[in-house]
């Protein structure tokens, strides 16, 4: 092994560093956008509505109609829930296996549902939850790999749906062309017509470089006659403030009977008050979008450092994605050593999301794609944590091929 890299590695490992960059958090500077929210005198009332009681369990109207404009939905298929779409997610899937439209999905022998791979380690976590195998697909350039899901549903019985990331996905950053959206409808709903698709839109606004047009899910939908199949959601997590944003999800038929069926059971209602302040402060998605681009201002550098440590890896080592939006940089190593370069980060003070995390049950099949969330830190630490991680990958890759 090249002796200078072993000593640049010791170097950095005396440096004791303690930098975390597992999870895509907005980084501190990015929360500041938002703080007017902190102060905002809200009116408890919203004409005959107090807001401070009980009631409206599917939102109140602003909320709703703005959900309505960024989901470019109709406004009967909104719900504006908590601030976690991930809980909506959850919510419709728990409903789905409770009740479930014709059937619910735990009477059934081994029900499935197919995950884009790679892809984002909670929505893996829920499926498990529930005992819900995973079939999985590898997203392409502009979606999901289609002869890979024929094949898929024609080898398998009771797949039910299909949870995925169409903008800027989880975590490699691909944004699902129209038609591939409308074939992937059209595949699934000649497989089932009780098939749902949950489209977990969580950046949907996150562009942060110039990004290819895409229809909205929910036109889509439209167009080829599923919206009773289609959830969306989205959030504003990553747009206001995480666990103080608010959700939205748009359901069309018996998804929204389910949803609001299930929910009725856990929540009186959402807090309406936290509805309103954010009605004040976004007017419409166009407001939403003007924010967004200062996020935009603030990304774009983060992913700029990263990419300039990366640069140095050459193609027979591995590659790494460049997304134009989302929270995160995808490497794709050459030989089976992702679990190896998290080892080495942590040897040396940084903390990378586990190898194999981007897919069910955690098992990479090649043990080579690694997910990295460069947002969150300082742009110093950033450096650093690049460093470490590409001294780690070129470590591993040197023992690799002895
Ligand atoms: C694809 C995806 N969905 C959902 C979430 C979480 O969203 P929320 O905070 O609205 O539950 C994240 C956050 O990292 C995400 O990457």
């Amino acid at each position: 092994m090249d002796n200078e890299i072993v000593t640049k590695f010791n170097d950095l490992k005396n440096k004791k560093l303690d930098i975390d960059i597992t999870r895509g958090k907005p980084h501190a500077s990015q929360l500041d956008l938002s703080n007017e929210l902190l102060t905002m005198d809200v009116n408890p009332l919203s004409g005959s509505i107090d807001l401070r009681n009980y009631g409206e369990p599917l939102g109140i109207e602003d909320a709703r109609r703005l959900g309505s404009d960024l989901l470019s939905a109709p406004y009967e298929n909104i719900i504006t829930g908590e601030q976690s779409s991930l809980l909506l997610t959850y919510q419709m899937i728990l409903a789905h296996y409770l009740f479930g439209n014709n059937i619910a999905w735990k009477d059934l022998e081994n029900p499935k549902v197919i995950c884009p791979v790679p892809g984002f380690d909670r929505h893996f976590r829920m499926l498990e939850d529930f005992g819900i195998e995973m079939l999985t697909v590898p997203i392409i350039e502009d979606g999901v790999d289609l002869d890979s899901l024929k094949l898929l549903l024609e080898s398998n019985e009771n797949v039910m749906g299909l949870l995925c990331v169409p903008r800027h996905s989880n975590p490699s950053g691909e944004v699902y062309s129209d038609n591939n959206l409308k074939e992937i409808f059209n595949i699934c709903k000649n497989y089932s017509d009780n098939f749902l698709f949950v489209f977990d839109n969580a950046y949907l606004v996150h562009d942060f470089l110039p990004t290819k047009n895409q229809k909205p899910i929910s036109v889509i939908a439209q167009e080829e006659d599923v919206v009773d199949m289609v959830v969306e959601v989205t959030s504003f997590s990553k747009v206001t403030f995480g666990g103080g944003g608010l959700s939205f999800m748009a359901a069309g038929g018996k998804n929204l009977s389910l949803i609001k069926r299930i929910r009725a059971s856990m929540v009186i209602c959402p807090d309406k008050i936290n509805q309103k302040r954010h009605t004040q402060f976004f007017k419409n998605a166009d407001d939403i979008k003007k924010h967004m681009e200062k996020h935009a201002d603030l990304i774009r550098p983060q992913f700029e450092i990263a990419y300039k440590a990366l640069d140095i890896l050459t193609n027979d080592i591995g590659t790494y994605s460049k997304p134009t939006g989302g929270y995160f940089i995808t490497f794709i190593s050459i030989q089976p050593i992702a679990s190896r370069i998290v080892e080495l980060c942590k040897e040396a003070g940084v903390l990378i999301t586990p190898a194999g995390a981007t897919f069910p049950y955690g098992i990479d099949p090649n043990d080579n794609v690694l997910r990295l969330a460069p947002t969150f830190v300082d742009h110093n630490e950033l450096k650093e944590a690049m460093d470490v991680f590409v001294t780690a990958i070129q470590i591993a890759h040197a023992e690799a091929i002895g």
